[in-house]
């Protein structure tokens, strides 16, 4: 969602700005804009669409800037026009703010403007944070931020400048990700530190309600008392720079086809053959924590709830643990039951998922303790967590989450190892369980090789408008997975259901324009699956089934088939994900989407 990026420095704003702002693209916008300022006085941009339609009006209009501020906006108070595009400017264009976020009591606050004589030209709520600010101003723009943010409810980071202060950018945040970057005589401010990754490494985080004063040589730093604060600067060191497509058409499929590479980086290090258990040097939970745990408390949302689903069963069946899986911005409003034997973990993988988040604090707040599964190091998230496993995945550009997903599930499977050898699991068992999970990348590399066969069935299929995923057991997650690829990528209407519920109800939509997708790799279900596609072929459905290779007996029921390597059970969910995600890729490419950036659809959601 929205992205932020700011610069101050010798280097040319406006270039270092707009590559910073490219590299947010992958976040999901509808518009962006830039202000800066020359000879004294705000200049500014906006272009709906992409950045590159602003970098071309910036070209065209020969825009010179000595400090630049920008923005890509996912619009939310306000429809994608130009006008509601970020920066926003005050009545008398002295200051120019961008703003990720939303602001609550914006309405009361534009109202009390109002009455004051102030007029609004846009529909957003960031407008009312830039004209606030400016009523406030008397001199000291700092003491004008400040009391406008105690104004101010809801999250919001904002980067502001001020033209009677045309050396500095002043960044504020409130449960929205902003980040300094320290370089050498020159400083960054963004959403994501990987957009300015390429100049530095040296960041700080602003936590709640901090406001920077940030100068090309200097950072002053004020607390949500508005005392000054000091703050350490830490090295980010895997913070990758890299983020190009290589050989690949899309980010989606590139990072689909990693994902031999990111399953192997999860596992790596972190299991003992000899002992047939899981080992996470980085868990600080002690071994007691780990064997007080009574019960899980899973909270996500999208795709790593998915993962979390699947990894109910999992750690009920091997860990022997009661496991409660809950979709975060569901969880949130429950006032929930948190017992003490309770271990939360929060799956995230950008660990900025707003409703994940908030549901974190909710628990924290209930006294629990907090183990992140996340892919990005330094999130809120993680940061707010009291351990965290990273993903090792690498930077996830795609929208839609494809290696985050079967790494989550790889970090999973090897967590419940862990709590299961410490419960009833035998040694040999697990020993059985860690030669499974090594021998999945290379499996996964199998169906890889046969992307095209996938390819020809998603061509043949791609014009059904109806899509039904069907699994039981551990395929009842993968297909809900599996449903979602197709949905966000290639705008088709699909389900993921539990094949075993059809006849209660969804039954009534099949006929032969409706294609089922059915996940029969799960061998403890394989014969109740079967008898549910004989129900589907009785009236007329068409049938593309996703089987282990050794199970020939589908061939007669079925209209098409993709093979997978078999696996056991708990594992087999990774391999058939990787079929529906190639699927979903082709079918969303003969349907001509847009892949990497899905309409209405963001990287990281921000907000409610
Ligand atoms: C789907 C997808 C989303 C995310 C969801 C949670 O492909 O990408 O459903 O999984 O927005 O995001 P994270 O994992 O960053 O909390």
């Amino acid at each position: 969602m929205c992205g932020i990026f700011g610069y101050i420095g010798s280097k040319n704003s406006i270039k270092v700005t707009l590559q910073g702002l490219k590299r947010l693209e992958y976040r999901g916008y509808d518009s962006a804009g830039i202000a800066g300022i020359k000879n004294g006085k705000i200049v500014y941009r906006k272009e709906v669409g992409k950045v590159a339609n602003l970098e071309e009006e910036v070209e065209r209009s020969h825009l010179d800037l000595e400090l630049a501020i920008a923005q890509t906006r996912w619009a939310t108070h306000g429809k994608v026009t130009q006008v509601n595009a970020h920066p926003h400017l005050d009545t008398h264009q002295t200051l120019a703010l961008v703003h990720n976020g939303i602001i609550e009591n914006h309405d009361i606050l534009k109202r009390q403007l109002q009455e004051k004589g102030v007029k609004f030209i846009s529909d957003t709520d960031t407008e009312v944070i830039a004209q606030l600010i400016a009523s406030l101003y008397q001199g000291d723009i700092l003491q004008a931020v400040q009391q406008a943010i105690g104004l101010l409810k809801g999250s919001y980071a904002i980067a502001l400048i001020h033209q009677d202060f045309p050396n500095q950018i002043i960044a504020v945040a409130h449960e929205a990700p902003l980040v300094i970057g320290i370089g050498n005589h020159e400083a960054f401010i963004s959403s994501d530190p990987h957009a300015f990754a390429f100049h530095t490494r040296q960041v700080i985080y602003l936590m709640n309600a901090e406001i920077a004063v940030i100068k090309a040589d200097q950072q002053e730093i004020y607390n949500a008392d508005q005392d000054p604060i000091v703050k350490e600067s830490q090295w980010l060191e895997k913070l990758s720079a890299d983020q190009s497509k290589g050989e690949f058409e899309h980010y989606t499929l590139k990072e689909i086809f990693e994902q031999p590479q990111a399953i192997r980086s999860a596992l790596l290090a972190r299991f003992s053959l000899d002992q047939g258990t899981a080992v996470f040097d980085e868990l600080n939970f002690s071994q007691l924590n780990l064997m007080a745990a009574e019960r899980i408390l899973i909270l996500a949302c999208g795709t790593s709830w998915h993962a979390g689903y699947l990894a109910s069963y999992l750690l009920e069946d091997k860990a022997r643990l009661p496991v409660q899986v809950e979709i975060s911005s569901e969880f949130r409003y429950k006032n929930p039951v948190v017992s003490s034997g309770t271990l939360v973990i929060a799956i995230s993988q950008s660990g900025e998922t707003a409703d994940t988040i908030a549901a974190v604090r909710e628990v924290k707040s209930k006294g629990s303790q907090v183990l992140a599964i996340c892919n990005v190091q330094g999130s809120t998230l993680v940061r707010e967590a009291d351990s965290s496993i990273f993903l090792r995945a690498g930077a996830e550009i795609g929208v839609c989450s494809t290696k985050a997903f079967t790494s989550q599930v790889t970090v999973l499977s090897l967590l419940t190892l862990l709590l299961a050898r410490m419960r009833h699991m035998s040694k040999s068992e697990g020993q059985e369980f860690i030669h499974a999970l090594l021998k999945l990348p290379d499996q996964v590399q199998w169906i890889l090789d046969k992307a095209a066969t996938i390819e020809a069935l998603a061509k043949r299929y791609a014009h059904y408008e109806h899509f039904f995923y069907l699994g039981r057991h551990f395929m009842y997650p993968t297909s809900l997975e599996g449903a979602l690829k197709l949905k966000e990528i290639a705008y088709v209407n699909a389900n993921g259901y539990p094949a075993g519920e059809m006849k209660h109800g969804p039954i009534a939509l099949i006929d032969k324009s409706c294609l089922t997708v059915a996940l029969c790799a799960n061998q403890l279900t394989f014969d109740k699956m079967v008898s549910n596609l004989m129900e589907i072929k009785a009236r007329d459905g068409q049938i593309l089934s996703i089987v282990e290779d050794n199970q020939t007996s589908l061939e007669k029921i079925v209209d098409d088939q993709i093979l997978i390597p078999d696996t056991i059970d708990e594992l087999a969910a990774i391999l058939a994900t990787i079929v529906t995600q190639l699927f979903a890729y082709y079918v969303a490419k003969e349907r001509g989407a847009e892949i990497d950036q899905p309409r209405n659809l963001a990287k990281s959601v921000t907000v409610e």
